[in-house]
């Protein structure tokens, strides 16, 4: 069995919606017909970017409270929230730090994952599992958007990456979502390409870009080290509810080779072992 009998009519909770992947998720899922709910924090800025064209929910990831009315009648739900690996002002600290204070922030990891609202263990961790806890029992799946490293965080350079525990942080919210027992896919990119450019990195400074022109290399077993289009981990994401060849799976993906005309993402998924 590949191609799951999926109802366009199945509503789909996307976490991280105004993000980069976000964005392209729900794209593409209004694309395909997808009745879309998001979870955010900013309805001003989800507004302007989907005008009505999705269901608002408004939620903190850092107060579960706010989930229930999120989480009512959802088949699908899609996390690709996410912070920066390193801090930043997304960490959220209570006062903005000066220049001595930052300093010792990138001095102290402890400390600065301490300090922060919005560090990758709360985000990625914790955050992760209050919305599994949260989802309906009946959930079809829990798609969640992790990271290329996080079983070769001794290596480099995932152990540069890890250094402030974003995939320390990743990895245990992927054990949240596989222990739960709900449907899962845990998707890992390597590190992102093409726009929207929303990380504070080095892609983004130079409007990174694969043109359209890569191929889609899906592996298991965090074997896979590259750089990985937004737009095709979006893909992937919307893909992966509408197969079952993708539940109870994880797997990495990043871009290599020359792209074919179109992207097999039933085969892709076939030879996921
Ligand atoms: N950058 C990389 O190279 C890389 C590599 C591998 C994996 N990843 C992962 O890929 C995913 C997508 O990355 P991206 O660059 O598209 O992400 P992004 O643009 O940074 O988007 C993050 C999303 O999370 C939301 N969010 C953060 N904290 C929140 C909170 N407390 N409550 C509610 N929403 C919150 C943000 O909402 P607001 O708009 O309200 O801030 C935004 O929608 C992330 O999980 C990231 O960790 C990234």
């Amino acid at each position: 069995m590949t191609s799951a009998q999926v109802s366009v009519e199945n509503l789909v909770l996307v976490v991280g919606a105004t993000g980069g992947v976000g964005q392209l998720v729900v794209g593409k899922l209004l694309e395909k017909g997808f009745k879309v709910r998001i979870l955010t924090r900013n309805a001003a800025k989800a507004q302007k970017m989907f005008d009505d064209k999705v269901e608002i929910a408004i939620g903190d990831l850092h107060d579960p409270a706010t989930f229930p009315a999120a989480m009512v009648g959802v088949s699908y739900i899609i996390c690709c929230s996410g912070t920066t690996a390193f801090p930043s002002t997304r960490w959220e600290f209570e006062q903005t730090p000066n220049l001595i204070e930052w300093i010792k922030l990138f001095l102290n990891p402890e400390l600065a994952q301490t300090k922060a609202k919005n560090s990758p263990a709360k985000v990625d961790t914790q955050a992760v599992t209050n919305l599994v806890q949260a989802a309906p029992r009946n959930l079809k799946r829990f798609v969640f958007v992790s990271s290329c490293g996080v079983l070769r965080k001794d290596k480099f350079p995932y152990s540069i990456l890890n250094a402030f525990g974003v995939l320390d942080a990743k990895q245990k919210g992927e054990e949240a979502i596989i222990n739960s027992g709900l449907p899962y896919t845990i998707i890992r990119p390597g590190r992102l390409i093409d726009g929207p450019y929303t990380s504070y990195d080095l892609n983004t400074l130079l409007k990174a870009t694969t043109e359209g022109k890569l191929g889609v290399v899906l592996g298991t077993g965090d074997k896979l080290t590259g750089q990985t289009s937004r737009i095709d981990v979006a893909a992937a994401c919307v893909e992966s509810i509408q197969n079952s060849d993708s539940e109870r799976k994880v797997f990495e993906i990043i871009n290599q080779g020359a792209r074919p005309s179109m992207i097999n993402w039933e085969k892709l998924f076939s030879e996921l072992s």
